[in-house]
C-alpha cells in the first residue's frame, strides 16, 4: 500500500511521536509512506517526500512536526478539493492519515465524503475534538502550564501579588481548567462563562480578607470579560489583570504563556497516546475501515465516524466543572455569589 501522512494546524507536542508510528508500522506491513508538507496545502502542491525509518529515527522525543503544518483548508480555496483528489489519483496513494485538530479533521470529513480514503487521528493541546477522550499535546500542554503556574505561586507569593495568568484556549477551557485546578489556582476565567470583573475582584477581596496575601486567577485567552465601561482590545489576561488591580488595589502581573505550551517535548502519555493513534490508523487503513477517526485515551483506541467531528467542540464535562467550582473561584461561581452591579 501506499499511504499518505500529513499533520495541519497548529502544532503540539507529539505530532512526530504519531508520524514514527506511523512509519514504523507501515514498514512492517511493507507499506510506503509518503510525508505531505504543510498540512493540507501540501496535498494540493504535491509538497511531498518519502518517509522512512531513517527520516523518522529519533523524534519520539522531539516537539513540533517533522513535516512542518499549516492552517489551511482545501474547501476554502478554488478548486483545492479537486487537487486533493487528483494528487491522491495522480501520486497512487490508497489512503491518507490526516493528524489534525477540529479545522484539519473538518476538512478531512468533507474530503471523505467525497470518497476519497483517509482516517484521522485527533491532536491539539485544546483537546476539544469531539469523539475522543483524548487528543495528542493536550497532557503535555497541562505540564507545562501547570509547571508555568507553580512557578508564578512562589514569586506571587514573596511579593504579596495578585498573579494573572494566561493560558491558551480560545473556545473551550479544558486547558485552562486542568492547569488550574493541578497547580491549584484560586480562581479560573474560562470561556464557556462571561468572567464579571466586579465579582470576581469582589470574590479576591474575600480571599484575602480571610489571610491570603496572594492569589493566582488563571484566565482562557477565550474568556468573554464583561462589566468594564468600553470595549477592549487587550487580551482576556490583561484585561483581567487591570480590572482587579483597579477594583482591589493589589498589585498585578500578567504572564502571557502562550506558545510555550506547545513546545517542547511531548510527555510520556502523550507519546503513547500518539503511538498507539499511529498504529491503530495503518490498523484501521488495512483493515479498509475508512472515513474514520482515531478515538482513545492512551490505553485504548477505537473508530468512530469522522464526520463526527463537524458537530462541534467537545465541551469541558460538569464533573470537571464541580471540581472547578469546589475549589477555585471559577467564573460561573463568581457570576452567581457576586455583587449586584
Ligand atoms: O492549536 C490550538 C491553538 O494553540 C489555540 O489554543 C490557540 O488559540 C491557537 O492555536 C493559536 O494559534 P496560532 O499559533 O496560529 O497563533
Amino acid at each position: 500500500m501506499r499511504v499518505g501522512v500529513l499533520t495541519g494546524g497548529g502544532d503540539c507536542p507529539g505530532l512526530n511521536a504519531a508520524i514514527r508510528a506511523i512509519v514504523r508500522c507501515a514498514t512492517l506491513n511493507q507499506d510506503e509512506v509518503i510525508g505531505f508538507h504543510h498540512g493540507w496545502r501540501g496535498v494540493v502542491e504535491r509538497e511531498m517526500s518519502l518517509l522512512t525509518t531513517t527520516e523518522t529515527k529519533g523524534i519520539l522525543q522531539s516537539g513540533g512536526t517533522i513535516l512542518h503544518t499549516d492552517r489551511y483548508h482545501p474547501e476554502q480555496h478554488p478548486g483545492g478539493m479537486d487537487a486533493v483528489r487528483r494528487t491522491v489519483n495522480e501520486e497512487r496513494l490508497d489512503a491518507l492519515v490526516v493528524i489534525g485538530g477540529d479545522g484539519t479533521l473538518t476538512s478531512a470529513s468533507r474530503i471523505a465524503r467525497l470518497g476519497v480514503p483517509l482516517v484521522g487521528i485527533p491532536k491539539t493541546i485544546d483537546n476539544d475534538v469531539i469523539g475522543t477522550m483524548k487528543c495528542i499535546g493536550f497532557d503535555t500542554a497541562v505540564a507545562t502550564a501547570a509547571e508555568a503556574i507553580d512557578r508564578v505561586h512562589t514569586t506571587g507569593e514573596s511579593h504579596d501579588r495578585l498573579m494573572v495568568v494566561e493560558v491558551m484556549g480560545r473556545t473551550v477551557g479544558w486547558l485552562a481548567a486542568c492547569a488550574g485546578i493541578a497547580a491549584g489556582a484560586d480562581a479560573i476565567c474560562l470561556p464557556e462563562v462571561e468572567t464579571d470583573f466586579d465579582a470576581l475582584a469582589h470574590a479576591i477581596v474575600q480571599r484575602h480578607d480571610l489571610g491570603s496575601t496572594s492569589s493566582i486567577v488563571v484566565v482562557a485567552e477565550g474568556t468573554r470579560v464583561f462589566g468594564s465601561r468600553k470595549k477592549s482590545t487587550a487580551s482576556a489576561g490583561a484585561q483581567v489583570a487591570l480590572a482587579l488591580s483597579n477594583r482591589t488595589g493589589y498589585d498585578s502581573r500578567l504572564t502571557v504563556l502562550g506558545h510555550i505550551q506547545r513546545g517542547g517535548a511531548p510527555s510520556p502519555s502523550d507519546r503513547l497516546l500518539a503511538t498507539s493513534f499511529g498504529v491503530a490508523a495503518i490498523d484501521a487503513i488495512h483493515a479498509g475501515s475508512f472515513a474514520s477517526l482515531i478515538s482513545g485515551d492512551g490505553i485504548s483506541t477505537q473508530l468512530v465516524p469522522i464526520e463526527r467531528v463537524e458537530e462541534g467542540r467537545r465541551q469541558l464535562p460538569d464533573s470537571l466543572l464541580h471540581v472547578a467550582h469546589r475549589l477555585t473561584v471559577s467564573s460561573e461561581r463568581v457570576r452567581s455569589s457576586g455583587p449586584k452591579r
